[in-house]
């Protein structure tokens, strides 16, 4: 959600603002726009739509300076457009800044300001702190003092850098709410929401806290809270590599990740998976093991994807470690008051563990007593540093704004955590956690069995693209999946797909059957294949078009299903691993057919840090 870039050093600034901007569209991509400082003067471009857009009116020569600041931004307040882009400047044209977040009280302070004079030109709720800025500089003299006066006056969230004229060796950066992480070079400094932005130029960063806010210059950083009290900050290592967040040789991002799942299912159990004692290990579990072992139920709390991959987290833990679990959505979980007993575990699930909403209801549920763990993808992300323990995905860099290989990643995780709470609980024999184990380390191969043809799911994409409605039903472990497929369908292609346990099918989708309704039915070889078949039919009576994820393509379904995509058998805590994938490909597939574009589908962003 809104993608933020600065720099200041010894480097003309605007190729490395752009190309940070590139890497952080995926973010949010109505309008961007950079500011450079140049021989005392603000140098302000700002376009709605793509970087590419903003490119073609900020020439490298016109913009030239060595310290600058860029946004990519997805809009809060106000319609993308030009005026509506960040960087915003103040009126007196001294100050520009970005922001990511949303200034609560924007509207108690523009009010204040215009009494002062101050014109307000865009229906952003940023163009308020800027001109506040101003104002404080009035009292202060100097920008930082002056950004922290006003940064002490703002409700709500924000990741902010700002820049002035009139001091131009200098960017004050600072974060409530909204990830930002300083880039530490030689003699240079950058500033950006995610590693992804500066990594071909520095992997050593600094991650800022929420209430700090930190002075960069050319060869210094120095870091205080909005209230100015020095804080040290450590410095860390980004460990993931430049190719990992290139697409590949592949046309999307989306479909690079799809194809790299039998990889990043491998590296999210490497070392974790324990054949001789049929069990798992978690080292980010290890202190609290007994937290594990007392706990009465789990939460599970998550937004999108990553919140089905907690539905089927509550499959698996309740039918193997027989723990009462429940699953909720965290936009739900913070406002609602929930009922937190001392011993509940809360898990927090998410992919780029700042999701505003997932963060949100971890501070509610520790304020509540509750020990609280994460499962994230984002290694130092704020979900991940500020739980308890938890376990890290290692999925590497998801750039497709619709998530896939996080997803798989994360139910593998889940099925870890799974094992070993039956493990600890005694709730699974020897010879089903072995079965498990077994099972888990086959995943790969079979996943890359299912992408090594793709060719039957595109066929199936071409006849279905113009569709304008999808259903997908699905049983048990199996319904959370149903779900998912629906969603991947929808966020990139822009049909409308609702999933639904198959059963339930009959309580209301099954008046939209017709011969125009394509059904796909995820229908594995396990205990609830006959209670499949039978929705089978009752879609087949309404002339439905029935599209089977299966194991074998045996007689019965064969005479039903209009399209058989089979996927290899495994266990079933695991099928969801498995089937997901054709679902995956499928909707990639109908959205390229469609000629929607893929990684930063219409209105979405990767990563939501606003309410
Ligand atoms: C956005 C993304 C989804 C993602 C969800 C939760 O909506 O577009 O792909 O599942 O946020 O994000 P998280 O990073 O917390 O998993």
């Amino acid at each position: 959600m809104c993608g933020i870039v600065g720099y200041i050093g010894h480097k003309n600034a605007l190729p490395l603002l752009l190309d940070g901007l590139k890497r952080l569209e995926y973010r949010g991509y109505d309008s961007s726009g950079v500011a450079i400082i140049r021989d005392g003067r603000m140098l302000l471009q700002k376009k709605v739509g793509k970087v590419s857009e903003l490119e073609k009116h900020a020439g490298p020569k016109e913009y030239e300076g060595s310290i600058g600041i860029g946004h990519t931004r997805w809009a809060t307040h106000g319609e993308p457009s030009d005026i509506n882009s960040h960087p915003h400047a103040s009126n007196d044209g001294t100050i520009a800044m970005i922001h990511n977040g949303i200034i609560e009280n924007y509207q108690v302070i523009k009010t204040k300001l215009e009494k002062l004079g101050y014109v307000f030109t865009s229906a952003t709720d940023t163009e308020a702190l800027v001109h506040l800025i101003q104002e404080m500089k009035k009292v202060s003299g100097d920008l930082e003092t002056a950004v922290r006066l006003a940064l002490r006056q703002v409700e709500g969230t924000y990741g902010i850098a700002v820049v002035s004229v009139q001091e131009p060796d200098k960017i004050i950066v600072a974060r409530k709410g909204s990830p930002l992480i300083i880039g530490v070079g030689e003699n240079e400094h950058f500033v950006a929401s995610d590693a992804a932005a500066i990594i071909p130029y520095t992997r050593q960063v600094v991650y800022l806290e929420d209430g700090e806010i930190a002075v960069l210059t050319s060869n210094s950083f120095e870091t205080k809270t909005i209230d100015n009290i020095e804080k040290v900050k450590q410095v860390h290592e980004v460990t993931f590599d430049i190719e990992e967040i290139e697409k590949g040789g592949y046309d999307h991002f989306m479909l690079k990740e799809i194809m790299e799942q039998p990889e990043t299912v491998r590296n999210s159990m490497r070392g974790r998976v324990l054949p001789d004692s049929a069990n798992a290990k978690l080292s980010g579990l290890n202190d609290v093991m007994l937290l594990l072992e007392n706990a009465q139920r789990i939460i599970i709390t998550a937004c999108g994807t990553s919140w089905h991959a907690g539905l089927v987290g509550e499959y698996m833990l309740e039918q193997y470690a027989k723990v009462p679990v429940e699953v909720e959505y965290a936009s739900e979980f913070r406002y609602r008051n929930p009922i937190i007993k001392p011993n509940d575990l809360l898990f927090l699930v998410s992919q780029s563990g700042e999701t505003a909403d997932t963060l949100a209801a971890l501070r509610e549920a520790k304020k509540k007593g509750a020990s609280v763990l994460g499962v994230c993808n984002v290694v130092g992300s704020t979900i991940a540093r500020e739980s308890q323990g938890g376990v890290y995905i290692h999925a590497g860099p998801e750039i497709g704004v619709a998530s896939t290989k996080a997803f798989t990643s994360q139910l593998v995780v889940l099925s870890l955590i799974t094992l070993l709470i039956a493990r600890q609980r005694r709730t699974v024999s020897d010879e089903t956690a072995s079965l498990i184990c077994r099972e888990m380390l086959d995943l790969p191969n079979k996943i890359q069995r299912i992408l090594s043809e793709t060719t039957h799911i595109e066929a199936i994409a071409e006849e279905f693209k113009d569709a304008h409605n999808f259903l997908y039903l699905g049983r048990g472990l199996n319904f959370p999946v149903a779900l998912e497929g629906a969603l991947k369908l929808k966020e990139i292609s822009y049909i409308h797909a609702e999933g639904y346990p198959a059963a339930e099918m009959k309580h209301g989708p099954i008046a939209l059957i017709d011969e125009n309704m394509p059904v796909v039915v995820i229908a594995p070889k396990d205990g609830t294949y006959d209670k499949i078949l039978s929705n089978i039919q009752e879609v087949k009576a309404r002339k439905g078009k029935v599209i089977a994820i299966a194991n074998e393509d045996e007689p019965q379904l064969r005479s039903l299903a209009d399209h058989i995509i089979l996927v290899p058998h495994t266990i079933d805590m695991l099928s969801p691993i498995v089937n997901v994938i054709p679902l995956q490909l499928l909707a990639y597939y109908i959205a390229v057919k469609r000629g929607c574009n893929v990684d930063q589908p219409r209105n979405l962003a990767k990563s939501v840090t606003v309410e």
